[in-house]
């Protein structure tokens, strides 16, 4: 039983990270790099797909206010991770970060955890991608069958019940997952290169579609059947299903919409492959956040401000946006914009499907290294050193479930079980200050004492923002974790046989 609570040693880690043999990952990643991986990863379906639903359902334009509420919880995390990162630069992100100070049960339960994260955020991006796919497709004109564009099943909040929709499964959410995985399972330096070029074209259209429609926001734009007086917090909705405006709806937006911050950990599961991870992790971490919530908050502030949110419940809002602006500007500069766009979102959708699949190859692969997994997870490939095998197993789960789901349930999931590792991992960082108060921290948090138990209380608030489904979903997802832990886990780990001999 003592092995439930077996810690790995700072030093022991700290080893691990300068092991440059053959089984070790290559240092390729500089600060620049790091902070592109990180917005390569934030950038994605929470702005580009997910505002518009949680503008539409839960807070209406007050979804900015979401936005500055999840900015706030992760900020406090961010900061909480980097501390941890330069403390402990090995791939595995929170994973190993809850190794070295709340020992191998609560490590094995956020590795698990960061499943939800990384896979099935995965998933739920392929499914974006798929959405902006066929809204590109559309504007030249041609229709795919939707049979073959959208998941099979729904979840109906109402009836809280699955349903079935005529649709067979979602094709082009297989496809670009497919694509993604053989590029990461040939390796990391092509793929960072594909990443940079993306993010900057990410950036560059989210700021045009800022830029262009900033001064067009109304206050008209806020008045619907539901919000006659166009308050910028509409009225709450008693009753049940999600639909709901008011504080709950800005707190449950929060919970929707904090899938757009989930990346800027993955920088973190770099550690191995950074060049000088003390420095420039946090400079990863933090700067890739701030960025992304400068960039959400207008991007809120400007989409609500342009087009009713009863209108926004669509699978790509953003685009709606562009078109919204039809009347403002010249007919060329919409048609040349509108298609760029998409296509810029579809280019960014797919890098964060990239970064998300590295970093859950990357915590198998640690995970597999202490013994958690088996090994041939952990195994790299002779010649791409990368775990290769690791990789396309993931790949071709993620497909299955992106083919199957839709997106918002996916997405919801992936939320809740992200704002539990950040609590986790904002308790790991203060246990760490306090049982090990003289270890080499590069970078410290400043006020620890403060912002730790604040990041921990804002992750565990916007939680309750979700429905009682997601937890159902999530406490079911633990459960299994902590089976497989007991039956295999356990008897397999490293630390354990270690001190059992
Ligand atoms: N933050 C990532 C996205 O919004 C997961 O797609």
């Amino acid at each position: 039983m003592s092995s439930l609570f077996a810690r790995k040693s700072i030093d022991q880690l700290q080893a691990e990270a300068d092991d440059s043999g053959e089984n070790s990952l290559k240092r390729t990643l500089g600060a620049v790099g790091l902070v592109s991986l990180g917005i390569g990863a934030i950038i994605g379906a929470g702005i580009f797909v997910l505002t518009g639903e949680a503008a539409a359902d839960y807070a209406g334009p007050a979804i900015t206010l979401s936005f500055v509420l999840g900015g706030i919880a992760c900020a406090f995390a961010g900061l909480c991770y980097a501390e941890m990162s330069s403390t402990v630069p090995v791939a595995g992100s929170a994973y190993t970060y809850s190794y070295a100070t709340l020992g191998e049960f609560v490590a094995w339960i956020i590795g698990w955890d960061l499943i939800l994260e990384y896979s099935l955020g995965a998933m739920a991006v392929g499914v974006g991608w798929s959405e902006y796919i066929a809204s590109l497709l559309q504007s030249f004109g041609v229709h795919l069958p939707e049979a073959l564009m959208s998941a099979p099943f729904v979840f109906n909040e109402q009836a809280e019940a699955w349903e079935a929709t005529g649709a067979y499964v979602n094709l082009p959410a297989m496809l670009i997952i497919g694509v993604v995985t053989i590029l990461l399972a040939i390796g990391i330096e092509e793929s960072a290169k594909a990443n940079s070029i993306i993010v900057v074209v990410k950036v560059a259209i989210v700021l045009a579609f800022i830029i262009l429609g900033f001064a067009f926001v109304s206050s008209q734009n806020w008045i619907t059947d539901a919000n006659p007086n166009g308050n910028f917090i509409p009225p709450a909705i008693d009753g049940d299903g999600p639909t709901r405006f008011g504080w709950p709806g800005i707190l449950g937006g929060a919970g929707v919409v904090f899938f757009a911050y989930i990346g800027f950990d993955a920088v973190s599961t770099a550690a191995q492959e950074a060049k000088n991870p003390q420095r420039d992790m946090p400079i990863g971490i933090l700067g890739s956040l701030v960025v992304c919530t400068i960039l959400y908050v207008l991007v809120a502030y400007v989409l609500t401000g342009i087009v009713p949110y009863d209108q926004l419940n669509t699978g790509a809002p953003i685009a709606k946006g562009i078109d919204a602006l039809q009347p403002h500007y010249p007919d060329w500069l919409i048609t040349v914009l509108g298609p760029a766009v998409k296509i810029g979102a579809i280019a960014g959708l797919s890098s964060v499907i990239l970064v998300m699949l590295l970093a859950q190859s990357r915590i198998f692969y640690t995970m597999s290294k202490d013994g958690l997994l088996p090994a041939f997870v952990g195994k790299l490939h002779p010649r791409f050193r990368t775990p290769f095998l690791t990789t396309i197993l993931t790949g071709v789960a993620v497909m299955i479930g992106a083919g199957l789901f839709p997106i918002g349930v996916l997405a919801k999931l992936v939320s809740i079980g992200t704002l539990f590792a950040f609590f986790l991992v904002c308790v790991g960082t203060l246990v760490l200050r306090i049982n090990q108060p003289k270890i080499d921290r590069p970078f410290k948090v400043p006020m620890l004492f403060v912002v730790a138990p604040l990041g921990a209380l804002a992750t565990l608030f916007i939680m309750t923002g979700l429905e009682w489904g997601t937890w159902v979903r999530l406490l079911i997802w633990m459960g299994a974790g902590v089976a497989i832990y007991f039956v295999y886990g356990m008897r397999n780990s490293n630390l354990g046989k270690a001190s059992a001999a």
